[in-house]
């Protein structure tokens, strides 16, 4: 396949020289656009010799145009991929500006266009930018990433680039499309950590492994997954758009913020309360008693996502991890929490399921209930994707 790469200005854009060496390793051609911006920090030279073709930057445009016309260009390609996508970029794109060679490549093209933003953490929460986002996916721009961590600037949060094998799997999808191609689809997976005092936290024993699985299961069917993970030593999957959180709260926020989504799968074990969480470590003191925790509820994350409105996943799924009379719970769950499925596990202490490798569950839907066997987690993830597949085709 032909890919057009245009990498605009940003300190993560030679990460796009590992990005077309993945792509030139898998037999795919690539054509490299530079933006003013990008050619501080790649040069023409480096990125035409992985290419292995000529490199188009604004400073030779006008012979450009006389070799390959703007137009030609931005549709020899078969995805227009842009990465890094500054919020510049991404803000041209969103008002059709066309004021340089890249800019008039993307506002010209027939093609999917791929963006892999990149920027400061705050230029990418700013109203401005996550109302052009909200444009350019409203047109069917397809985003990957950005990912959380601490950034050049040494702030900390969503912004910077996408790696490049999840920039490269996100490319791949586009020319092996699944069953579950252009469907969306919100995981939540991993505990949640209620802080007590800036050291302690109250936490609970899951591991990830099930979420993490299932967000792997959608992307191999071509889904498009946003994971919204607690903290966990998971190796999260590649592809997948990541939010990564700590507290309950901040999980429902980034599930509010990922939709709309086709489906939502909530695998995440959140925890029940929060506490009144001290300003400053919790001191012993001499012959006191023990402080006392103050607990407050937590936010049902599936029970609010669940909540009818425009805004409601077509299939919502949640888990229900139960010590005693599984299947009688789950399906009281599934009605209180207003799901449509609910996956139910028996995770007492003898199951060795709540961190171990391999699960049993009960499928409960509406219309009744499915026993599974024990699978390993993974095979619990492929025939659960499956299923999904199924309800939303
Ligand atoms: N869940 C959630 N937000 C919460 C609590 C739970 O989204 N604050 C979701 C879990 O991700 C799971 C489902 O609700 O999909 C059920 O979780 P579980 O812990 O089994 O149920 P609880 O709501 O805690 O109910 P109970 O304590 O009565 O068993």
């Amino acid at each position: 396949m032909n890919i057009l790469l245009i990498v605009s200005g940003g300190i993560a854009a030679f990460k796009a020289l590992e990005l077309v060496r993945l792509l030139r390793k898998a037999g795919h051609g690539v054509t490299g656009v530079l933006t003013a911006g990008g050619a501080h920090f790649v040069t023409p030279l480096s990125l035409q010799a992985l290419t292995e073709t000529r490199v188009y930057s604004d400073l030779f445009s006008l012979t450009d145009e006389s070799e390959m016309g703007h137009i030609q260009l931005s549709r020899a390609a078969d995805l227009v991929v842009v990465a890094p996508a500054s919020a510049d970029i991404l803000s041209s794109m969103a008002t059709g500006r066309a004021h340089d060679l890249a800019t008039t490549l993307l506002l010209a093209t027939d093609k999917p266009v791929l963006a892999a933003p990149a920027m400061n953490v705050r230029m990418w929460l700013h109203p401005a930018t996550v109302a052009n986002v909200a444009t350019l996916r409203s047109r069917g721009v397809s985003l990957v990433g950005p990912d959380e961590g601490v950034m050049a600037c040494h702030e900390f949060g969503p912004g910077r680039l996408a790696e490049p094998p999840a920039i490269f799997a996100a490319i791949e999808a586009f020319f092996a499309p699944g069953r579950m191609a252009g469907k969306h689809v919100l995981v939540t997976s991993g505990p949640t950590h209620e802080p007590i005092d800036p050291v302690r936290y109250i936490a609970n024993r899951s591991s990830g492994r099930q979420g993490t699985a299932i967000a792997a299961a959608l992307l191999r069917l071509g889904a498009r997954v946003t994971l919204v993970s607690g903290p966990t030593s998971q190796e999260l999957p590649a592809g997948a758009s990541i939010r990564r959180v700590e507290t309950a709260a901040e999980m429902l926020a980034a599930c509010q913020a990922a939709l709309p989504a086709d489906a939502a799968v909530f695998a995440a074990a959140v925890a029940d309360w929060h506490v009144d969480a001290a300003a400053q470590k919790l001191k012993k003191q001499p012959g006191a008693a023990p402080p006392s925790l103050v607990l407050h509820q937590n936010p049902d994350i599936l029970a609010t996502i669940s909540e009818p409105g425009p805004r409601r996943p077509r299939l919502v799924v949640g888990f229900a991890a139960e010590t005693e009379n599984v299947a009688a719970n789950a399906s009281a769950k599934r009605l209180r929490k207003g799901c449509d499925w609910i996956v139910a596990n028996d995770v007492s202490p003898a199951t060795g399921i709540m961190a171990g490798e391999a699960n049993q569950v009960h499928l409960v839907t509406a219309e009744g209930e499915e026993d599974w066997p024990m699978l390993p987690k993974t095979e619990v993830a492929a025939r659960l994707a499956a299923r999904i597949a199924e309800a939303l085709a």
